[in-house]
């Protein structure tokens, strides 16, 4: 994937029906998207429903069934979220080009090895986008959102403690890797667990991400996209945030990496980290002499998608992926962030 392919995107962008700024404004969320949807399918052929609206596994009894302790409808709930992400993707990719505009491709990135264990599609082992076994989860958006003094985008320097600060360091998996991960309940528990919070971890980011771009829309059609599919990653997050408060309080070791994590029991007074206090704090806007309000936060629009790919690689979701997907995401992240508003 090398300079010709992106000079080609900038000129189809350049003959479309968009200005060069919406397009990538919509390009690089789709291929966030198609990210999104990599991951959740990987996380629904182990721990979702299997049907036709979202096909290619076989399920994972154990998992789903150790999924099922945060909440009996996580199976549900997954495959919902894998659907909702591979319409997002689809419809993005699909505006683009009806408007002349090049979509997002990551085709030729579908070179990661994957989960093994019993329930994935065979076809897709060695043929994944993202990695969900190494994964370093950070859950600082669980203290962020309960705080009232603090927003990132006032207080960039701000450390916000993390609900799980075990999982913010080291590797962790949050899928069986192969069946040999779900023949200890407890581990497999911790796996459960990790999965638990990843899901939050990644719909806050989309939360975010969204209103963020939006910001820099010229055309008032780009501008309803970004704001229509944003409070769908939002409502994911929410739910995903309550069900995360019930991880079962453990401690379990990797028996392949030597990796300990601790699950903390967050049914505690202290309202930073209470499990139940999911509805946002309000917290300061704008100026610190406007009144404190409940809000989406981080909502910065510089260098929002550079940021995003930074904190996805930062969580191990690429580990093994190739110096070309690395260059065409920074591109395209990068493409994003020159974009400006232009009315
Ligand atoms: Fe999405
Ligand atoms: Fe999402």
């Amino acid at each position: 994937m090398g300079a010709g392919l992106l000079a080609s995107i900038r000129t189809a962008e350049a003959s479309g029906g968009l200005s060069q700024g919406d397009a990538a404004l919509l390009r690089f969320p789709a291929a966030l998207e198609l990210l999104e949807a990599d991951f959740w399918i990987q996380y629904n052929e182990l721990g979702g429903i299997q049907d036709n609206e979202v096909p290619g596994g076989t399920g994972n009894p154990d998992y789903t069934e150790a999924l099922a302790a945060l909440d009996e409808d996580m199976d549900q709930y997954i495959h919902d979220n894998t659907d909702d992400e591979i319409t997002h993707h689809t419809f993005l990719n699909a505006y683009l080009v009806s408007k002349g505009a090049a979509p997002a491709n990551l085709d030729a990135f579908r070179t990661l090895m994957g989960s093994t264990a019993t329930g994935v599609n065979p076809d897709l082992i060695g043929h994944r986008l993202t990695n969900l076994t190494q994964l370093t989860v950070d859950t600082s958006w669980w203290t962020r959102y309960r705080d009232d003094r603090h927003n990132p985008d006032f207080n960039p320097n701000h450390v916000f403690p993390q609900a799980v600060p075990t999982l913010g360091v080291n590797q962790h998996t949050a899928i069986p890797r192969t069946d040999a991960d779900t023949s200890d309940p407890n581990f497999l528990q911790a796996i459960a667990n990790t999965a638990g919070f990843h899901f939050p971890t990644i719909e806050q980011g989309g939360n975010s991400l969204y209103p963020s771009l939006a910001q820099r829309a010229t055309d008032v059609e780009v501008l309803r996209i970004l704001l229509s599919i944003g409070p769908t990653e939002t409502m994911h997050f929410q739910t995903w945030s309550d069900k995360a408060g019930n991880a079962p309080p453990l401690t379990a070791v990797d028996p392949v990496t030597g990796v300990s994590v601790t699950f903390p029991d967050l049914d505690v007074d202290n309202e930073l980290f209470k499990k139940n206090l999911i509805m946002p704090e309000p917290c300061p806007f704008l100026d610190r002499s406007l009144p404190i309000v409940s809000i989406i936060r981080p909502t910065n629009t510089e260098g929002v998608a550079t940021g995003a790919l930074a904190f996805l690689t930062a969580m191990g979701l690429f580990i093994g992926q190739s110096t070309g997907f690395f260059a065409y995401m920074k591109q395209l992240a990068q493409d994003a962030d020159s974009a400006t508003r232009g009315v």
